[in-house]
Formats: C-alpha cells, structure tokens, sequence
C-alpha cells in the first residue's frame, strides 16, 4: 500500500483529539523506571508472611505478570489496523501504550525475581511449570485464549466489527475489569496494612497508565459506535460473552481460601468490577450513532481522557 498524502504535510496533527491528549500526559506521565523503585522494605515484609499470605501474593502476582506480558504480547495486530487506516494521533498515542505495557511485564516480573524468590538457591526459584499453576480455568479463557484471539483476528480481517471484538476484550474487559479491579483491590489492601510499599508505589504508577488505557479504549468503542452504530450488537455480544469470565477469575481467586489473608474481601473486588464497566458501558451507549464532535466532547468532559 502506498501513502497518498501526509497529516503533518497537509492538515496537520490534530492535537485536540482525546488520543492526542492522551498521548500529551503520557509523555509526561508514563516515563517512570522500573528499574528505579526501592524494593528493600519489600524484601523485609515479604520475609514475615504466612504462608497463606505469600500464596495469595503470589496469586495475584502470576496473574498480573502473566496479564501484562500478553497485553504486551497481543497489543500489534491493534496498532497495526490503526496505522494502516492512518490514524496518525492515535498511532502516536498507542505506541506510549506499548511501551507502557512492557515497562509493567518489566516491573513485576523484577519483583518477582528480587523479592519472592530472593531466598532461592537457584535464583530465578521456579523453572518448568512454575506459577503457572496458579492460573484457573476463567484466567486461562480470557488470557491464554480469547485475548490472543481477538487481537490477532485483525491481522486478517481489520474490519469495524472485528476492531469492536478486539477492543471490548482487551481494553474493557481485561484492562477495565479484571486489570484495574486487581490493582485497586491489591493496592487497597497493601495500604491498609502498610505492607509493600516498593510494589504499591509501582502499582500506583502503573495505574495512572492503565488509566489512559482505558480511556484510549473507551475513545476508540465510542468512535467506532459513532461511525457504525449497526455494530452494537458485535459490542454487547463480546462483553456478554466475556463478563462472566472475568467475574469467574476473582471467584476462583477466593475460593483458594477459607479465611482470605490481609482481610481482602470478595464484594470488593467484584462491586469496583462492576462499578467501573457500568460506568463506561453507558458512554458507548450514548456514542452509539452520535457525532464525532460529541463522542471528543465526551471524553473531554470525562475524568478519562
Ligand atoms: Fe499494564
Ligand atoms: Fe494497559
């Protein structure tokens, strides 16, 4: 395919668009360093749980690692159909998302290695099947199954429909779901106890970015509702098929325990779940069919974008 025109040699960039604003605190906000964050007290805490406490840590922490290597894994196939429409702010603002993404597979997968398995004679501490065990039936439909599926259905077929099937899954569900439910419960729990403070402040800047994540996926559904309001049914068909199983994953989670440590509470979990996907499943409603100008109003006036 070759290019007809350029956006910075004709029209320009336009810098009101949500993307392109996101993009703006991205570059600002989103250039913390992994590598930076002091894990000592870390070391100190992790050395003191229960055993029970250290299984639900890690837990939650196979989960998250696991999830954010396959965002970081599964994000192409959706920045590629963008750029290949020529969305150029959009494709600026995604690559920010990438490289997000990767810092978090970074970030806890350095926790891992320095805080958990610090102890282990043999470093790294598990090798074959290690904390995959962790991981039910619900994680594996969404994370080793529909996720991949979804992003990667664009590499053949880039349509509206199919941009609809993949955002829903990534960004609504997995992201806006389970992601920003676990970090917030994770990190509610942490506070509470003062435990952790190395891996809180990480998830606290990793949840700023997820943030912008969200809100760039929110942009694109309502954009994409805008434009295709027939599509409403790809939308809500991918959500029904996908809730479920989302919810499933933090009732596995529980159910691993009679008494659940640190005092974390499944109601938590799944009412900020819900609370959060009823929020923005209302603003796709109200994109469906309407303009652009109020889709870029919308997300002006939301705390998202
Ligand atoms: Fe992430
Ligand atoms: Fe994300």
């Amino acid at each position: 395919m070759s290019h007809t025109a350029f956006a910075t040699t004709t029209r320009g960039l336009n810098r009101d668009l949500p993307p392109m604003r996101l993009y703006e605190k991205a570059k600002k906000l989103g250039i913390w360093n992994p590598s930076e964050i002091d894990l000592t007290r870390d070391k100190q805490d992790w050395a003191g749980f229960s055993d029970e406490e250290k299984d639900l840590c890690l837990l939650l922490l196979s989960m998250f690692v696991a999830g954010e290597e396959a965002v970081t894994l599964d994000l192409l196939p959706l920045i590629q159909a963008i750029a290949e429409e020529g969305r150029i702010e959009e494709e600026m603002y995604l690559t920010t998302f990438l490289f997000e993404e990767a810092k978090h597979t970074d970030f806890f997968r350095r926790f891992m290695d320095e805080v958990v398995f610090l102890p282990s004679p043999r470093g790294r501490g598990e090798g074959g099947e290690g904390l995959t065990r962790y991981h039910g039936d619900n994680y594996r439909q969404l994370f080793y199954h529909a996720l991949p599926e979804a992003l990667n259905a664009l590499r053949s077929d880039p349509s509206p429909a199919s941009q609809i099937r993949a955002s829903v899954t990534y960004n609504m569900i997995v992201e806006g779901v389970l992601a920003e439910t676990g970090y917030q419960a994770f990190f509610t729990m942490l506070e509470r106890n003062d435990l952790l403070p190395g891996l809180r402040k990480g998830i606290s800047l990793l949840k700023q970015d997820e943030s912008r994540h969200i809100a760039y996926g929110v942009y694109l559904l309502s954009r994409l509702m805008a434009e295709h309001p027939d599509e409403w049914d790809s939308l809500q068909m991918q959500m029904n098929t996908l809730l479920p199983f989302a919810i499933g994953v933090i009732g596995d989670a529980f159910a691993r325990y009679e008494v659940v440590p640190f005092g974390l509470k499944e109601e938590d979990f799944v009412n900020y779940a819900m609370g959060q996907f009823s929020k923005r499943f209302e603003r796709l409603e109200k994109a469906r069919g309407a303009s652009l100008d109020d889709v870029n109003r919308a997300a002006k006036e939301s705390d998202e974008a």
